[in-house]
Protein backbone atom coordinates (compact mmCIF):
# COMPACT_ATOMS: atom_id res chain seq x y z
CA UNK A 1 0.00 0.00 0.00
CA UNK A 2 0.85 3.39 -0.92
CA UNK A 3 2.38 5.31 2.25
CA UNK A 4 1.90 9.37 2.72
CA UNK A 5 5.54 9.68 1.75
CA UNK A 6 5.35 8.13 -1.50
CA UNK A 7 2.35 10.53 -2.34
CA UNK A 8 3.81 13.11 -4.66
CA UNK A 9 2.64 16.92 -4.17
CA UNK A 10 2.85 19.96 -7.24
CA UNK A 11 2.27 23.26 -7.51
CA UNK A 12 2.95 26.23 -8.82
CA UNK A 13 2.86 29.83 -8.39
CA UNK A 14 2.97 32.85 -10.97
CA UNK A 15 5.80 35.26 -10.47
CA UNK A 16 3.43 38.58 -11.75
CA UNK A 17 4.78 40.63 -8.51
CA UNK A 18 4.46 40.05 -4.81
CA UNK A 19 2.18 37.60 -3.27
CA UNK A 20 -0.76 38.28 -1.91
CA UNK A 21 -2.78 37.28 1.48
CA UNK A 22 -4.68 35.23 -0.87
CA UNK A 23 -2.15 33.54 -2.16
CA UNK A 24 -0.65 32.80 1.06
CA UNK A 25 -3.16 31.79 3.28
CA UNK A 26 -5.11 29.94 0.06
CA UNK A 27 -1.95 28.16 -1.15
CA UNK A 28 1.82 28.37 0.03
CA UNK A 29 1.13 28.51 3.53
CA UNK A 30 -0.11 24.85 3.23
CA UNK A 31 2.87 23.77 0.36
CA UNK A 32 4.89 24.52 3.87
CA UNK A 33 2.68 22.56 6.26
CA UNK A 34 2.91 19.11 4.10
CA UNK A 35 6.26 18.98 3.36
CA UNK A 36 7.28 16.82 5.92
CA UNK A 37 4.33 14.29 4.86
CA UNK A 38 4.80 14.13 1.26
CA UNK A 39 7.10 14.25 -1.54
CA UNK A 40 6.70 17.96 -2.47
CA UNK A 41 7.48 19.65 -5.83
CA UNK A 42 7.01 23.27 -6.77
CA UNK A 43 7.67 25.73 -9.24
CA UNK A 44 7.70 29.32 -10.23
CA UNK A 45 5.21 28.97 -13.22
CA UNK A 46 7.43 31.93 -15.27
CA UNK A 47 6.02 30.13 -18.62
CA UNK A 48 2.47 31.00 -17.62
CA UNK A 49 2.86 34.17 -16.58
CA UNK A 50 3.71 35.38 -20.25
CA UNK A 51 0.14 34.49 -21.30
CA UNK A 52 0.01 38.51 -20.54
CA UNK A 53 2.20 40.99 -21.69
CA UNK A 54 5.14 41.49 -19.55
CA UNK A 55 8.32 43.78 -19.46
CA UNK A 56 11.17 41.11 -19.76
CA UNK A 57 13.19 43.04 -16.93
CA UNK A 58 10.63 43.18 -14.79
CA UNK A 59 9.76 39.34 -15.76
CA UNK A 60 13.46 38.27 -14.44
CA UNK A 61 13.54 40.12 -11.44
CA UNK A 62 9.69 38.98 -10.20
CA UNK A 63 10.80 35.20 -10.80
CA UNK A 64 14.04 35.39 -8.87
CA UNK A 65 11.75 37.39 -5.86
CA UNK A 66 9.15 34.76 -6.05
CA UNK A 67 11.63 32.21 -5.61
CA UNK A 68 12.80 33.82 -2.69
CA UNK A 69 9.83 34.47 -1.39
CA UNK A 70 8.40 30.61 -1.52
CA UNK A 71 11.65 29.80 0.56
CA UNK A 72 11.15 33.40 3.07
CA UNK A 73 7.11 31.64 3.24
CA UNK A 74 9.40 28.34 4.68
CA UNK A 75 9.67 26.11 1.75
CA UNK A 76 12.98 24.30 2.30
CA UNK A 77 15.30 23.08 -0.47
CA UNK A 78 16.13 20.39 1.70
CA UNK A 79 13.18 18.76 1.92
CA UNK A 80 11.03 19.89 -1.28
CA UNK A 81 11.93 19.93 -5.16
CA UNK A 82 11.82 23.30 -6.09
CA UNK A 83 12.50 25.24 -9.47
CA UNK A 84 12.06 27.58 -12.28
CA UNK A 85 9.31 26.57 -14.80
CA UNK A 86 10.39 27.60 -17.81
CA UNK A 87 14.56 25.83 -16.76
CA UNK A 88 13.15 22.37 -17.44
CA UNK A 89 12.20 21.83 -20.98
CA UNK A 90 9.70 18.88 -20.27
CA UNK A 91 6.78 21.60 -19.26
CA UNK A 92 7.24 23.03 -22.78
CA UNK A 93 7.37 19.56 -24.62
CA UNK A 94 4.21 18.09 -22.87
CA UNK A 95 2.36 21.59 -23.47
CA UNK A 96 2.22 19.97 -27.00
CA UNK A 97 1.46 16.64 -26.48
CA UNK A 98 -0.98 17.44 -24.06
CA UNK A 99 -2.86 19.93 -26.83
CA UNK A 100 -3.73 17.33 -29.06
CA UNK A 101 -5.63 15.50 -26.13
CA UNK A 102 -7.18 18.61 -25.11
CA UNK A 103 -10.56 20.12 -26.50
CA UNK A 104 -11.18 23.42 -27.78
CA UNK A 105 -14.83 23.30 -26.31
CA UNK A 106 -13.57 22.33 -23.56
CA UNK A 107 -10.91 25.28 -23.18
CA UNK A 108 -13.51 27.68 -23.99
CA UNK A 109 -15.51 26.86 -21.45
CA UNK A 110 -12.81 28.27 -18.36
CA UNK A 111 -13.97 30.62 -16.30
CA UNK A 112 -10.39 32.38 -16.01
CA UNK A 113 -9.86 31.68 -19.67
CA UNK A 114 -13.30 34.63 -19.94
CA UNK A 115 -12.12 36.68 -17.41
CA UNK A 116 -8.92 37.43 -18.82
CA UNK A 117 -10.27 37.53 -22.18
CA UNK A 118 -12.12 40.64 -21.49
CA UNK A 119 -9.65 42.13 -19.46
CA UNK A 120 -6.74 41.97 -22.23
CA UNK A 121 -9.42 42.30 -25.21
CA UNK A 122 -6.09 43.57 -27.80
CA UNK A 123 -4.36 40.42 -26.67
CA UNK A 124 -6.13 37.44 -26.31
CA UNK A 125 -3.06 35.13 -27.46
CA UNK A 126 -3.24 31.56 -28.16
CA UNK A 127 -1.00 30.72 -24.92
CA UNK A 128 -3.64 32.26 -23.15
CA UNK A 129 -6.41 29.93 -24.48
CA UNK A 130 -3.99 26.87 -24.28
CA UNK A 131 -2.79 27.78 -20.64
CA UNK A 132 -4.90 24.71 -19.05
CA UNK A 133 -3.12 22.58 -20.95
CA UNK A 134 0.51 23.79 -19.79
CA UNK A 135 -0.79 23.66 -16.10
CA UNK A 136 -1.92 20.27 -17.05
CA UNK A 137 1.13 19.13 -17.93
CA UNK A 138 3.23 20.51 -15.24
CA UNK A 139 0.95 18.05 -12.74
CA UNK A 140 1.03 15.12 -14.73
CA UNK A 141 4.43 15.24 -15.81
CA UNK A 142 5.48 14.65 -12.07
CA UNK A 143 2.60 11.91 -11.78
CA UNK A 144 1.04 13.93 -8.73
CA UNK A 145 -1.37 12.70 -6.47
CA UNK A 146 -2.65 15.90 -4.74
CA UNK A 147 -2.39 19.51 -6.21
CA UNK A 148 -2.30 22.09 -3.40
CA UNK A 149 -4.56 25.32 -4.52
CA UNK A 150 -6.83 27.95 -4.06
CA UNK A 151 -10.43 27.63 -5.66
CA UNK A 152 -10.01 29.77 -8.16
CA UNK A 153 -7.81 26.96 -9.91
CA UNK A 154 -10.40 24.17 -9.31
CA UNK A 155 -11.58 24.11 -12.52
CA UNK A 156 -8.27 24.09 -14.08
CA UNK A 157 -7.56 20.82 -11.98
CA UNK A 158 -10.58 18.87 -13.15
CA UNK A 159 -9.62 20.14 -17.10
CA UNK A 160 -5.99 18.35 -16.08
CA UNK A 161 -7.94 15.41 -14.83
CA UNK A 162 -10.07 15.40 -18.00
CA UNK A 163 -7.06 15.39 -20.28
CA UNK A 164 -4.93 13.11 -18.83
CA UNK A 165 -7.59 10.27 -18.49
CA UNK A 166 -8.32 11.17 -22.19
CA UNK A 167 -4.66 10.73 -22.91
CA UNK A 168 -4.68 7.37 -20.64
CA UNK A 169 -7.95 5.92 -23.67
CA UNK A 170 -6.33 6.94 -26.13
CA UNK A 171 -2.60 5.72 -25.68
CA UNK A 172 -2.86 3.55 -22.40
CA UNK A 173 -2.25 4.24 -18.93
CA UNK A 174 0.62 6.66 -18.34
CA UNK A 175 -0.92 9.12 -16.10
CA UNK A 176 -1.75 9.33 -12.12
CA UNK A 177 -5.25 11.09 -12.10
CA UNK A 178 -4.34 13.85 -9.21
CA UNK A 179 -6.75 15.08 -6.88
CA UNK A 180 -7.12 18.79 -5.67
CA UNK A 181 -6.07 19.56 -2.11
CA UNK A 182 -7.74 22.88 -1.21
CA UNK A 183 -8.01 23.97 2.38
CA UNK A 184 -10.79 24.12 4.33
CA UNK A 185 -10.31 27.85 5.67
CA UNK A 186 -9.14 30.67 3.34
CA UNK A 187 -10.01 28.68 -0.15
CA UNK A 188 -10.90 31.79 -1.91
CA UNK A 189 -9.49 35.34 0.52
CA UNK A 190 -11.51 38.21 -1.16
CA UNK A 191 -10.95 41.64 -2.06
CA UNK A 192 -10.75 43.63 0.68
CA UNK A 193 -12.99 46.96 -1.09
CA UNK A 194 -15.19 44.19 -2.51
CA UNK A 195 -15.50 41.46 -1.05
CA UNK A 196 -17.53 39.71 -3.29
CA UNK A 197 -14.47 39.68 -5.63
CA UNK A 198 -11.57 37.47 -4.74
CA UNK A 199 -8.72 39.48 -3.59
CA UNK A 200 -6.01 39.13 -6.58
CA UNK A 201 -2.57 41.44 -7.67
CA UNK A 202 -3.89 42.30 -10.34
CA UNK A 203 -6.44 45.00 -8.65
CA UNK A 204 -6.51 48.29 -9.52
CA UNK A 205 -6.83 49.82 -5.98
CA UNK A 206 -4.52 48.94 -4.06
CA UNK A 207 -6.43 49.16 -0.67
CA UNK A 208 -7.86 45.61 -1.53
CA UNK A 209 -4.91 43.67 -1.92
CA UNK A 210 -2.74 42.98 1.42
CA UNK A 211 0.62 42.06 -0.24
CA UNK A 212 3.04 39.52 1.98
CA UNK A 213 5.82 41.94 1.54
CA UNK A 214 3.62 44.98 3.10
CA UNK A 215 4.87 46.72 6.59
CA UNK A 216 2.84 46.46 9.55
CA UNK A 217 1.52 50.11 9.25
CA UNK A 218 0.31 49.45 5.96
CA UNK A 219 -1.34 45.68 6.77
CA UNK A 220 -3.01 47.38 9.35
CA UNK A 221 -4.08 50.73 7.24
CA UNK A 222 -5.42 48.64 4.89
CA UNK A 223 -7.61 46.31 7.14
CA UNK A 224 -8.88 49.58 9.37
CA UNK A 225 -10.22 50.90 5.26
CA UNK A 226 -11.77 46.89 4.76
CA UNK A 227 -15.35 47.41 3.21
CA UNK A 228 -17.96 45.74 5.90
CA UNK A 229 -21.47 46.30 6.25
CA UNK A 230 -23.96 48.68 8.51
CA UNK A 231 -24.50 46.17 11.26
CA UNK A 232 -21.86 45.91 14.16
CA UNK A 233 -21.42 42.55 15.43
CA UNK A 234 -18.60 40.55 14.66
CA UNK A 235 -20.33 37.03 13.33
CA UNK A 236 -20.33 34.81 10.30
CA UNK A 237 -23.73 34.72 8.20
CA UNK A 238 -25.20 35.44 4.90
CA UNK A 239 -24.79 38.72 3.46
CA UNK A 240 -22.05 40.10 5.53
CA UNK A 241 -19.24 39.26 3.10
CA UNK A 242 -16.69 41.87 4.20
CA UNK A 243 -16.84 40.44 7.94
CA UNK A 244 -16.87 36.96 6.81
CA UNK A 245 -13.47 37.50 4.52
CA UNK A 246 -11.83 39.25 7.48
CA UNK A 247 -13.16 36.23 10.02
CA UNK A 248 -12.07 33.29 7.65
CA UNK A 249 -8.11 35.56 7.08
CA UNK A 250 -8.53 36.08 11.09
CA UNK A 251 -8.73 32.45 11.63
CA UNK A 252 -6.76 30.94 9.23
CA UNK A 253 -3.87 33.19 10.69
CA UNK A 254 -4.56 32.80 14.30
CA UNK A 255 -6.32 29.11 13.96
CA UNK A 256 -9.43 30.05 16.01
CA UNK A 257 -12.59 28.80 14.89
CA UNK A 258 -15.76 31.21 13.96
CA UNK A 259 -17.38 30.60 17.12
CA UNK A 260 -14.22 31.43 19.27
CA UNK A 261 -13.93 34.43 17.33
CA UNK A 262 -17.32 35.69 17.93
CA UNK A 263 -17.09 35.06 21.09
CA UNK A 264 -13.64 37.05 21.17
CA UNK A 265 -15.64 40.09 19.97
CA UNK A 266 -18.35 40.02 21.70
CA UNK A 267 -19.60 43.53 22.85
CA UNK A 268 -16.88 45.12 20.92
CA UNK A 269 -17.29 46.97 17.50
CA UNK A 270 -15.51 46.38 13.84
CA UNK A 271 -12.90 49.17 14.64
CA UNK A 272 -11.49 46.61 16.96
CA UNK A 273 -11.84 43.45 15.15
CA UNK A 274 -10.07 45.13 11.97
CA UNK A 275 -7.47 46.14 14.00
CA UNK A 276 -6.95 42.92 15.58
CA UNK A 277 -7.44 41.07 12.25
CA UNK A 278 -4.35 43.94 11.02
CA UNK A 279 -2.03 43.09 13.89
CA UNK A 280 -2.15 38.62 13.79
CA UNK A 281 -1.73 39.82 10.08
CA UNK A 282 1.19 41.68 10.13
CA UNK A 283 2.68 39.98 13.00
CA UNK A 284 2.66 36.45 11.35
CA UNK A 285 4.30 37.98 7.81
CA UNK A 286 6.65 39.41 9.66
CA UNK A 287 9.52 36.63 9.53
CA UNK A 288 8.79 36.50 6.48
CA UNK A 289 9.86 40.28 5.20
CA UNK A 290 12.70 39.81 6.95
CA UNK A 291 13.72 36.38 5.64
CA UNK A 292 13.07 37.64 2.34
CA UNK A 293 15.18 40.41 2.08
CA UNK A 294 18.52 38.41 4.05
CA UNK A 295 17.81 35.73 0.70
CA UNK A 296 17.64 38.92 -1.99
CA UNK A 297 20.99 39.73 -0.66
CA UNK A 298 22.55 36.24 -1.43
CA UNK A 299 21.97 35.60 -5.00
CA UNK A 300 24.47 33.03 -5.65
CA UNK A 301 22.84 30.98 -3.01
CA UNK A 302 19.48 31.46 -4.44
CA UNK A 303 21.24 30.42 -8.17
CA UNK A 304 22.60 27.78 -6.39
CA UNK A 305 18.98 26.68 -4.93
CA UNK A 306 17.19 26.77 -8.49
CA UNK A 307 20.22 24.71 -10.54
CA UNK A 308 19.53 22.14 -8.31
CA UNK A 309 15.77 21.97 -7.83
CA UNK A 310 15.98 21.68 -11.66
CA UNK A 311 18.36 19.19 -12.25
CA UNK A 312 15.83 17.31 -9.76
CA UNK A 313 12.50 18.02 -11.25
CA UNK A 314 14.16 17.45 -14.88
CA UNK A 315 15.14 13.80 -13.77
CA UNK A 316 11.60 12.83 -12.49
CA UNK A 317 9.74 14.09 -15.38
CA UNK A 318 12.10 13.27 -18.00
CA UNK A 319 10.93 9.63 -17.53
CA UNK A 320 7.37 10.72 -17.64
CA UNK A 321 8.08 12.82 -20.98
CA UNK A 322 9.87 9.76 -22.55
CA UNK A 323 7.25 7.34 -21.87
CA UNK A 324 4.63 9.94 -23.06
CA UNK A 325 6.89 9.91 -26.62
CA UNK A 326 6.73 6.24 -26.97
CA UNK A 327 3.06 6.15 -26.42
CA UNK A 328 2.15 8.70 -28.99
CA UNK A 329 4.61 6.56 -31.56
CA UNK A 330 7.57 8.71 -31.60
CA UNK A 331 10.78 7.04 -33.00
CA UNK A 332 13.36 6.73 -29.95
CA UNK A 333 15.57 10.16 -29.60
CA UNK A 334 19.07 8.90 -30.96
P1 LIG B 1 -1.68 31.97 -9.18
O1 LIG B 1 -0.26 32.34 -9.37
O2 LIG B 1 -2.74 32.88 -9.66
O3 LIG B 1 -1.96 31.68 -7.64
C1 LIG B 1 -1.15 30.79 -6.88
C2 LIG B 1 -2.02 30.06 -5.86
O4 LIG B 1 -2.69 31.00 -5.01
C3 LIG B 1 -4.08 30.70 -4.98
N1 LIG B 1 -4.84 31.96 -4.82
C4 LIG B 1 -5.74 32.17 -3.87
N2 LIG B 1 -6.19 31.40 -2.86
C5 LIG B 1 -7.13 31.95 -2.04
N3 LIG B 1 -7.62 33.20 -2.17
C6 LIG B 1 -7.20 34.00 -3.17
N4 LIG B 1 -7.69 35.25 -3.29
C7 LIG B 1 -6.22 33.50 -4.07
N5 LIG B 1 -5.57 34.03 -5.15
C8 LIG B 1 -4.74 33.07 -5.60
C9 LIG B 1 -4.36 30.03 -6.32
O5 LIG B 1 -5.53 29.25 -6.28
C10 LIG B 1 -3.12 29.21 -6.53
O6 LIG B 1 -3.21 27.97 -5.89
N6 LIG B 1 -2.28 28.58 -12.83
C11 LIG B 1 -1.79 28.79 -11.48
C12 LIG B 1 -0.31 28.48 -11.34
C13 LIG B 1 0.04 27.12 -11.81
C14 LIG B 1 -0.29 25.90 -11.15
C15 LIG B 1 0.27 24.88 -11.97
C16 LIG B 1 -0.96 25.60 -9.98
C17 LIG B 1 0.73 26.83 -12.94
N7 LIG B 1 0.89 25.47 -13.04
C18 LIG B 1 0.14 23.53 -11.62
C19 LIG B 1 -1.11 24.25 -9.63
C20 LIG B 1 -0.55 23.23 -10.44
C21 LIG B 1 -1.99 30.27 -11.11
O7 LIG B 1 -2.07 31.13 -11.95
O8 LIG B 1 -1.93 30.50 -9.76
Amino acid sequence: METQENKVIFSAIQPTGTFTLGNYIGAVRNWVNIQDEYRCIYAIADLHAITVKQEPAKLRQHTLEAFALLMACGIDPEKSVMFIQSHNKCHAEMNWILSCSAQFGELSRMTQFKAKSEKHPDDINAGLFTYPVLMAGDILLYQADLVPIGDDQKQHLELARNIAQRFNQKYGELFKIPDPYIPKVGARIKSLQDPTKKMSKSDENPNSCILILDDKDTVIRKFKRAVTDSDTVVRYAEGKDGINNLMSIYSAVTGKGYDEIEREFEGKGYGDFKLAVGEAVADSLEPVRTKFAELMNDKAYLKEVYTNGVQAAERISRKTMTKAYRKVGFVDCP
